[in-house]
This record gives C-alpha cells, structure tokens and sequence, in this order.
C-alpha cells in the first residue's frame, strides 16, 4: 500500500522546494496518522515530531475538542461569507483582542501566514495615503533572511534570495535591512556595539530613500526559517523608536512565534514592545485547519473610517476569510493553550531543553545552540568554524529520522551551506520526551 502511494504521488503531485529529478533518491515518508507529539507512518512506524509538522502544531495531534468543534461547526453553518457576521469569527476575534498585548482590537481573517502578511502590507500603504495626504508613503522596510510567505507583496518582503529568485520582478517598493545575526554578524561586530549598527541600518534606508516614501517595517520577532535569529534585548525597543521618530507602521509577523512557541502567548511580550499590526497563523489553528489573521490597533483601524464617499474602507475580499469552521477550531485550539498552559510549559521544558542542548556545544561540530522556549535551533560547523556542508547536515537529519526524532533545517533560505536544524516540538513537550531529542541528536553527533 506504501509504494502504491508513492508511486502514484510521484505521477500527480507536485512538491514544494524538491528536484522532482531526483525524487526516486528522497525516501518521502507516508504519514497516515499522529497522536500527542508522535507521528505514525503507512508502516507503523512511530516518530517524535521535533518539528510541530512546519512549527505549527502547537497543542499536538489528536485533539478531540478541535475535531468535536469542527464536525459541530459544519453541522451548524459549514460556510457563509463574512460580508455579514458568523459567531465563531466573532468569539475568535474578541478572544484574540482579549489575549494579544496592547489595543490590538480589529482582526482581518483570512487563510494563511502570506495572506495575512499580505492583507498587513496592503493595510499599511493605504494606511499611508490616509494619514499623510499629499506623501508618498508606500515603502516597506524588512530583514535579510526574514520570511514572510509566498505571495508577491510578502515574497518581496522576504529577505531570502533563493526564494525570491526564479519570480523577479517582485513588487516594488521593498527594501532590506540587515538581520541581527549575532553568531555571524554581518557587519563583522561583537554582541557590544552590534545593536545599534544593526537599528541604525534601518535608519540608513529610510534617510536614504527618503523617510516621506517609507511607512512601514515588517519583522519575525524571531527570525524563523532563516536561522531562528534571536534579537539582543534591546534590538525592538529600538526599532519601535525608530518607527515612531519617523511615523511608520511597525508590522510583528508572528505566524511561527505567535500561540506560545516561545513561552510567552506572543514574542513581542518578551520585550514588551507593541507593533501597530501582528501578523497571525499556523499556531492560531495548530495546523488542524487553515487561518490567518491580520490584527491592527485602534489608531490603525480609525484612518480607516470616513463617510462612504471618502472610499476609506478597506476593499479586500478574501472568501475564505473568517470561515466558520476554522474560527470554531481557533475557538478550541486557544481554550487548550490557556487552560493547559501550555505557553508556561514551552518557557519550562524549552528551557531545560535549551540548557541541556547547550552542552552540545564541546562537540566541535556544534558552533551555536540558540532560540526561546520550544523555539530552538543547532548551527553544526567544520574544524575551521566554516558552515559544515549542507550535505553532511542532511546526514544528521537523516540519522535523526533513523531513530526516530524528526527535526526541521534550513532550506532554500540563503546561498550558503545550509547547516542549521530547528527543534521546535508541540508546546505538550514532556521533559521526557526533552531528553529523547537532546540523548538522540547527542548520539547521531558522537557517531
Ligand atoms: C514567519 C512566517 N511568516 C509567514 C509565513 C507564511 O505562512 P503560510 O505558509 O501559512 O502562507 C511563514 C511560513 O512558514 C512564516 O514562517
């Protein structure tokens, strides 16, 4: 039955990131069931999903509430459009509202991270039109190595040249500051005067292409897929300046850190820094149905106000959006994560995990361990500090899939070897299972 599958998937379906040349020398597994944090395979084979499937199963698999909210949902309304109002849409964004920091209160559903990120770009340069007529405000400003999806205008956020390349022309307007990537410091600086060179890169791009042009920034507050970049502290509280010295909108794409995964509901509260619109998905369903949201602050919902005449709504019609069923299961979903704290539980076994994987760091072939609660990344290395090869980062991958433990890597993110594993389990983790992850990647590594 396996190979039945396999062979009729190589026939009709069309893999994102793969060489479908070399297809017959990837072993795609057949995943046809999962419970908790393990995943089972079409011949029973059990893993430990390190990964959260793509960092968004974050109350794990095998959840009966959002299965029970869902089949209860299509019984009850399975679809209408939300030019009118649905009550699972409604409870999902009050609770929302309730739960993200400061007056994010106006929340734009639609399916995806891209769509989300996309509806926040659009948002922001008619933002721009509205709040200072007469200026041409429509330039975004994000990070090297940032990601923010797969669509135009998020694509052109992107900060990831092997995923950008094939499509170019992007759409215009988009601009790139350097991440703060400290275990390799673009700029060549140690971690002491490395925050404000990398700010005032920022600042650089805006006085150079002049700051009544700019009017937003968009960042990961942790650089996801492109490294898990942690910032120093000190790195958004200035950033948040630099938007409010020159009026931009300060976008957090929170698609991967949002929900927990870094052991606060939402990164930005670890430095207590407020962004005028959150980007939201993945963990917003965990996975179990497709949604995104675009949230924004008051202020940012008030320029979007007027008399009809004024043509200040915002006109973007999404389908999809604020479907019902996936509203009930965001409902369900955010219940598991508050009621069984799972974010604590994320900063507590992330924490333990992160201290124990740190040890990795004797072994020459690990360069850095870095990341926040269930957030978690490994950079391997050669003798001479260089990135180990991309090849040999596969080996461990591999190995680590042999035994059972599946982890992410970089992919397709930059033009360098791609040497860096993500560890970043459902927020359910136990410390037992902690120590399956750390005693298996410590074994394939002493190999
Ligand atoms: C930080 C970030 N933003 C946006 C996206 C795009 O989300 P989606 O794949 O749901 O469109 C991703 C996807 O991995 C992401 O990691």
């Amino acid at each position: 039955m396996d190979t039945n599958y396999k062979e009729i998937d190589k026939s009709h379906v069309w893999h994102p990131l793969f060489q479908h040349q070399r297809l017959d020398e990837t072993d795609l597994l057949v995943f046809k069931s999962a419970h908790g944090t393990t995943l089972i395979d079409a011949e029973g084979r059990e893993y430990l999903d390190a990964y959260s499937a793509l960092w968004n199963v974050n109350v794990g698999y095998g959840r009966q509430e959002i299965a029970d909210a869902v089949y209860e949902q299509i019984q009850e309304l399975p679809y209408y459009p939300h030019s009118q109002i649905n009550v699972p849409a409604t409870e999902l964004a009050e609770q929302l509202a309730k739960c993200l920091p400061g007056d994010l209160n106006h929340v734009y559903f639609c399916n995806s991270g891209s769509e989300a990120n996309e509806t926040a770009i659009k948002i922001a340069r008619q933002y721009g039109k509205q709040t200072y007529p007469g200026e041409n405000r429509f330039k975004i400003i994000s990070r090297y190595r940032g990601y923010h999806g797969f669509t135009y205008g998020a694509m052109s956020a992107t900060g990831q040249a092997r995923r950008r390349k094939a499509f170019e022309p992007l759409a215009p307007g988009f601009h790139h500051a350097i991440p703060p990537y400290c275990y390799r410091c673009p700029l060549g600086l140690d971690s002491a005067s490395c925050v404000e060179a990398c700010v005032n890169d920022f600042e650089r791009i805006i006085q150079s292409e002049g700051p009544e042009t700019v009017i937003a920034v968009i960042a990961e507050p942790i650089i996801g897929g492109g490294g898990v970049i942690v910032p120093p502290d000190d790195y958004f509280p200035k950033l948040r300046k630099i938007c409010d010295d020159y009026g931009l909108l300060l976008i957090l794409d929170e698609v991967i850190t949002g929900f927990g995964r870094t052991g606060k509901m939402f990164a930005c509260e670890h430095w207590d820094v407020r962004p005028d619109i959150i980007t939201l998905a993945k963990g917003l369903t965990s996975g179990y149905i497709p949604l995104g949201a675009c949230v924004t602050s008051t202020a940012v919902f008030n320029t979007f106000l007027g008399e009809p005449d004024d043509n200040r709504e915002f006109s973007q019609v999404c389908t999809y959006g604020g479907h019902p069923v996936a509203c009930a299961a965001g409902v369900a979903n955010l219940k598991i994560l508050q009621s069984e704290q799972l974010c604590e539980n994320a900063e507590k076994v992330g924490g333990c995990l992160f201290e124990k994987l740190q040890k990795l760091k004797k072994l020459p072939i690990v360069g850095d361990v870095r990341g926040k609660g269930l957030m978690l990344a490994v950079e391997f290395i050669k003798e001479n500090g260089d990135q180990l090869d991309t090849e040999d980062t596969n080996k461990i991958v591999g190995r680590l899939r042999e035994k059972g433990v599946i982890v992410g890597k970089i992919g397709h993110a930059v033009d360098e070897p791609e040497n860096i594993i993500y560890i970043a389990p459902p927020l359910i983790l136990t410390e037992p299972e902690a120590d399956i992850i750390y005693n298996t990647l410590h074994e394939v590594l002493i190999q």
